[in-house]
């Protein structure tokens, strides 16, 4: 493939991101703020899974929230033209399951391929770009990933014959057949919209997008990528997750003076703003520290 047929195709994806739900994991915290507004160390939880698809080169971005918040997002985030990219938004009227996202999402979906990603959801990791290449070069089917953990019973879980041939995905088993969970970053192409109004209820009364997966795994178009050693991948959705990806953040930026999910950087490094605009988004933001690190980046 050229390189210019590349980035049409990276061109024409869309991003979603699923930012609905009203966080009763985190009541009360979340009685008066969406959960994904709430700060991961030095920025609200959005700017984190929002960076990750600006990494992957997606600039048309629909970002869905609870009916309360959805102002709250606009005030934060606006139509993303500061950031050289379109943003819009959608209301998710009740928490009805992450397939739901394709349906609030159809028309803005509009038949391309969508890449999906949960508002609570942190990646980050040297592995990330290269991973997220190679799922933007599979046109047809979806590409998903399964990473390690301790407590998979909480997530999708994913398992292998000996040749890594995936053999099913299950959503929250009791019994899990392996300790990957499927992470909340999901790239699709368009028939995702079709297969997403298949999807009915499940017990705990949610459209799944496991089902989804099911779907391309019997067409044999899933795609299922491993996250190695290394990456981190945290979802943020209890006290204790929220305070370990703070803490996590904090020591890294401290250590390397780096930011993690930082969209303004991101924005300047792809070339969609420039260092006047960086300049003014600097501004504002002068009196917490964050502004200075982004005029420092003009320096370096
Ligand atoms: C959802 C998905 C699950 C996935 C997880 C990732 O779980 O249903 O398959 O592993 O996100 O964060 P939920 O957030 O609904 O518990």
């Amino acid at each position: 493939m050229s390189e210019f047929s590349y980035s049409i195709s990276v061109m024409k994806r869309k991003g979603i991101i699923l930012a609905g739900g009203n966080g009763s994991r985190l009541a009360p915290i979340t009685k008066s703020v969406s959960k994904q507004l709430l700060p991961i160390y030095d920025k609200p939880m959005i700017y984190y899974p929002l960076t990750t698809l600006m990494l992957a080169g997606i600039k048309d971005i629909l970002i869905i929230t609870n009916e309360r918040d959805n102002q709250n997002f606009i005030n934060l985030l606006g139509d993303g033209s500061s950031l050289g990219i379109s943003i819009n938004y959608a209301v998710q009227s009740r928490p009805e399951g992450i397939a739901q996202a394709f349906l609030i999402g159809e028309a803005f979906i509009n038949d391309d391929p969508v890449v999906l990603v949960l508002g609570d959801n942190l990646f980050h990791g040297y592995e990330l770009i290269a991973k997220i290449k190679q799922a933007l070069n599979v046109t047809n089917g979806a590409t998903i990933f399964g990473y390690p953990v301790s407590d998979p019973e909480r997530y999708g879980v994913v398992d292998f014959d000996s040749n890594r041939k995936v053999l099913s995905i299950q959503e929250k088993p009791l019994h899990p057949k392996s300790r990957y969970a499927i992470t909340g970053l999901y790239f699709f192409d368009s028939s995702v919209v079709k297969k997403a109004h298949l999807v009915s209820p499940s017990t705990r009364g949610e459209l799944e997008v496991t089902d989804i997966h099911n779907m391309y795994l019997n067409e044999g178009s899933l795609n299922v990528e491993l996250f190695g050693r290394g990456m981190t991948w945290l979802d943020t959705g209890t006290f204790d997750s929220l305070n370990d990806a703070s803490s996590y953040i904090r020591t890294l930026e401290n250590r390397q003076s780096l930011k993690v999910g930082c969209p303004e950087e991101v924005a300047w490094r792809q070339g969609w703003i420039d260092s006047n605009d960086l300049k003014l988004l600097a501004k504002p933001l002068i009196n917490s520290g964050y502004g200075n690190y982004l005029l420092n980046l003009l320096e370096k």
